[in-house]
């Protein structure tokens, strides 16, 4: 660069214009990460199933599913839905509790007064996962409810009158994806819980290891065995590989036995990839293990770094990678075909920020995609922020795409128990079909605010019609707020109001 007169001076003017700018958006423009972190924990609470706790704050929600199990004659009440519809679908549900426990972990530091909000939202689902996996020996429950029928019904999770079949993988029916993603929600959740609650820890690390050892022992695709639409909902488009791979490196964390090292090595799941979530887990298995890689100085994980930045080069916008596969919308949010875009937007700025966090504390100063000028934490950061602020409402429709954040946001989402009065407002039954036509089809908004709930999300071209049927855009799910709840720590304890 030349260093003439006229460009220095240009150089100080626009370096005093970053500066006016930054602090400006430090000062007052960025959102209330604090706050957004509070509803984005609310969210949990209306998406419980089981006996609500005195202490529940979201009030249009009550008991609802209270046999489930039953039909096994075991108890496996409590849990979640996924998101608007009453079924438990244990694979993003244990996805869900790794999600948030990794948050905990991570940024459970910055979450000030949220923390035990937090670990309340984690031990929803994994007192519920002890159960599927502790009731029947030989068995890991991994879902209740028929889904066919449940989706074709509108119905409150308090009147739901579908069948509750109950639905399990064993050494004659295995299921890996869904065993080694119930591990890893088992160990990291062990992690979270070892100052707070230990003996509730080693519960859940006894449970881990078992749950690992029969999904290692017995390989294959839960959906090849489980009926009821329940696998069909959520199968593991990308195999069992990338569970046993996610479960290991969690199993490594959470007791420090190298047989999980030694295991996750020999699996050789070397697939290249642009996307994180329920389905494939290999991109959060890289970003974990390059924890111990950077921090740790283990070698003998240095591929998962490599693999890593690999993941990054290919979410990064085309303008910094060459080797960019990741679609932007006009108003710059990262976009994926299909559904519910939100959750790769999500666990995508969770990697970013995650892995920007790792560099910071080592000595990883930046790395490159195909000679791209050098790529550092601080690009990673900006790029999340950009992701969390364009959720929050800092984009061109001005629109939050969280309930109940901001003046404007999703007011008709496709949300059973939030498009129904509650049973409180209503308490006699509404039916299956009186659901669709006075309730699904109305055209006015939710009559329950389902706060912190964060829809799919905008189309490729930022627009978004609000319209309740539209569940690909209007629906919320728990695999989408599990790991924004830790980017929105990251930016309420770096910004701070
Ligand atoms: C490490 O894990 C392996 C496999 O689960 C187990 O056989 C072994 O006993 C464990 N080692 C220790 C020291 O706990
Ligand atoms: C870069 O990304 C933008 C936005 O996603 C897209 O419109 C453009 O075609 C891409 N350019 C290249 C060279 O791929």
């Amino acid at each position: 660069m030349s260093n003439s007169a006229p460009s220095s001076r240009a150089a100080v003017f626009l370096a005093f214009s970053l500066v006016w700018f930054s602090s400006h958006v430090l000062t007052a423009g960025h959102p209330d990460y604090a706050d957004a972190l509070a509803k984005s924990l609310l969210f949990f609470q209306g998406q419980r199933s089981g006996r609500l706790p005195p202490d529940q704050a979201v009030k249009w929600r009550s008991n609802s599913a209270m046999s489930d199990g039953s039909a096994a004659n075991v108890d496996l009440t409590g849990g979640y839905y996924d998101g608007g519809n009453n079924v438990k679908f244990n694979f993003p549900m244990a996805f869900t509790a790794t999600m948030l426990s990794w948050s905990i972990i991570e940024y459970g530091g910055r979450m000030d007064g949220r923390v035990h909000d937090a670990r309340a939202a984690v031990r929803w689902a994994t007192d519920y996962l002890l159960k599927s996996a502790k009731a029947t020996p030989g068995k890991l429950y991994v879902g209740v409810g028929d889904a066919d029928a449940d989706h074709r019904c509108w119905e409150r999770p308090e009147d739901m009158d579908t069948p509750r079949d109950v639905y399990a993988v064993s050494a004659s029916a295995p299921g890996s994806d869904v065993a080694g993603e119930t591990a890893a929600a088992l160990a990291a959740a062990s992690v979270v819980f070892r100052a707070a609650d230990r003996a509730y820890s080693r519960r859940l690390l006894a449970a881990a290891r078992d749950v690992m050892a029969f999904a290692w022992q017995h390989q294959g695709k839960y959906s090849d065995h489980v009926g009821g639409g329940v696998g069909n909902y959520y199968p593991s488009h990308s195999g069992y590989k990338d569970e046993l791979l996610w479960g290991c490196a969690w199993l490594l964390w959470a007791t420090k036995n190298s047989s999980y090292l030694n295991d996750l090595i020999s699996l050789g799941a070397n697939d290249d990839l642009d996307v994180f979530s329920w389905d494939n887990k290999l991109a959060g298995a890289r970003v974990l293990l390059s924890r111990r890689a950077l921090l740790d100085g283990d070698e003998r994980l240095e591929p998962f770094t490599r693999q890593a930045e690999e993941f990054i080069c290919h979410i990064l916008p085309n303008s910094s990678s060459p080797s960019s596969t990741t679609a932007y919308t006009p108003g710059g949010l990262m976009h994926r075909p299909g559904n519910v875009n939100m959750q790769y937007v999500a666990s995508a700025s969770f990697l970013l920020t995650t892995y920007a966090k790792y560099m910071a504390a080592s000595r990883r100063r930046a790395f490159s995609c195909q000679n791209s000028r050098p790529v550092t934490h601080r690009n990673l950061r900006a790029l999340a922020k950009r992701q969390v602020d364009y959720v929050l409402g800092d984009n061109p429709l001005g629109m939050s795409y969280m309930v109940g954040y901001g003046a404007r946001y999703p007011q008709r989402i496709h949300h059973r128990a939030s498009s129904m009065p509650s049973v409180a407002a209503h308490p006699a039954h509404i039916g299956c079909q009186e659901g669709y036509r006075s309730y699904l089809n109305a055209p006015g908004p939710n009559p329950n605010v389902h706060t912190g709930a964060v829809v799919g999300g905008p189309d490729e071209n930022d627009a978004f019609p609000d319209d309740r049927v539209d569940y690909a855009r209007s629906e919320p799910v728990t695999y989408t707020n599990a790991p924004l709840v830790g980017c929105l720590a990251y930016f309420a304890g770096s910004y701070k109001n």
